[in-house]
C-alpha cells in the first residue's frame, strides 16, 4: 500500500495517517514532523526550514524532495507507505513520481480530505501537540483524556494570521496537485467535516476496495 493523505491544513491528515498507520503497519511519513523534529533538535535542515514555516509558506522544493527520497528508500518503506504533506507541489509529485519509477513501484491511491476554510481555523487554533507522546488534540472536538494538560504545546505555526496564510499557498500550489493525481485516476475524496471515526471508516473502505 502506497499512500497520499492530501488536504489543506488542519483537514485532518496527521490524525487520520497516524490511525490508518497503525492498523496497516504502515510507516507515517509527514514531511512537517521530519522538519519540527529538526527544529527542536537544533539542526541545520530545521534552522532553513523554519524561516519559510513560521510563515506559513513552503519550504523549498530541493530541500523537501532531497528529505523524502531519503526516507522514502529506507527499508520500512519498500512494502508500502502514507504521505502525510507531501507531495505538496506539482514539482514535488513529478520527483515522487520518478523515485517511484526508479524503485519498480507505483502510488496507489490519493486520499483527498475535505474540509471548508470556516472549520480549518477553528480546527487549527484549537489544535494541542503533546510534548510527550507526540499525539494530536483539540481543546474543544479532541481533548485528552490520559495526559496531563501541561505535556500539551501549540504549534509555533498554529495562530490565525498563519493559517490564513498557509491555506492562501494551499490552494496556489498544493490544489494543483490534486488535478496530477485525478489525471492518473488515483483520487478519492472523503468528507472530512465528519467525527473522527466515520472519516476512518471511509477511508479503509476506500483502501480495502
Ligand atoms: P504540516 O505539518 O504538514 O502542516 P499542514 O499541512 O498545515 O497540516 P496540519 O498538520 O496543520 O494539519 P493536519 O491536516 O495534519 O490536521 P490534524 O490531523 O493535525 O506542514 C507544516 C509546514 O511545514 C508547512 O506550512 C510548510 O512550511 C512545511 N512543509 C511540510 N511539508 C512540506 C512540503 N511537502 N513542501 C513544502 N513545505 C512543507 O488536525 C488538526 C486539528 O483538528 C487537530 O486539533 C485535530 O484534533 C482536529 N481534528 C482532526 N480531525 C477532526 C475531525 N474530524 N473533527 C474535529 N476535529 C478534528
Ligand atoms: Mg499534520
Amino acid at each position: 500500500m502506497k499512500i497520499i493523505m492530501l488536504g489543506a491544513p488542519g483537514a485532518g491528515k496527521g490524525s487520520q495517517a497516524s490511525r490508518i498507520s497503525a492498523m496497516y503497519k504502515l510507516p507515517h511519513i509527514s514531511t512537517g514532523d521530519i522538519f519540527r523534529k529538526n527544529i527542536s533538535e537544533g539542526t541545520r535542515l530545521g534552522k532553513k526550514a523554519k524561516e519559510y514555516m513560521d510563515k506559513g509558506e513552503l519550504v523549498p522544493d530541493s530541500l523537501v524532495i532531497e528529505i523524502a527520497t531519503d526516507r522514502l528508500l529506507q527499508d520500512d518503506c519498500q512494502k508500502g507507505f502514507l504521505l502525510d504533506g507531501f507531495p505538496r507541489t506539482v514539482a514535488q509529485a513529478e520527483e515522487l513520481d520518478k523515485i517511484m519509477k526508479k524503485i519498480g513501484k507505483e502510488i496507489d491511491k490519493v486520499i483527498a480530505l475535505e474540509v471548508s476554510d470556516d472549520e480549518i481555523i477553528e480546527r487549527i487554533t484549537g489544535r494541542r501537540v503533546s510534548k510527550v507522546t507526540g499525539k494530536i488534540y483539540h481543546i474543544k472536538y479532541n481533548p485528552p483524556v490520559d495526559e496531563k494538560l501541561e505535556d500539551l504545546e501549540q504549534r509555533a505555526d498554529d495562530n490565525e494570521e498563519t493559517v490564513k496564510k498557509r491555506l492562501a499557498v494551499y490552494n496556489e500550489q498544493t490544489a494543483p496537485v490534486l488535478d496530477f493525481y485525478k489525471k492518473q485516476n488515483k483520487v478519492y475524496e472523503v468528507d472530512g467535516a465528519q467525527r473522527l471515526e466515520n472519516i476512518t471508516k471511509d477511508i479503509i473502505e476506500i483502501l480495502e476496495k
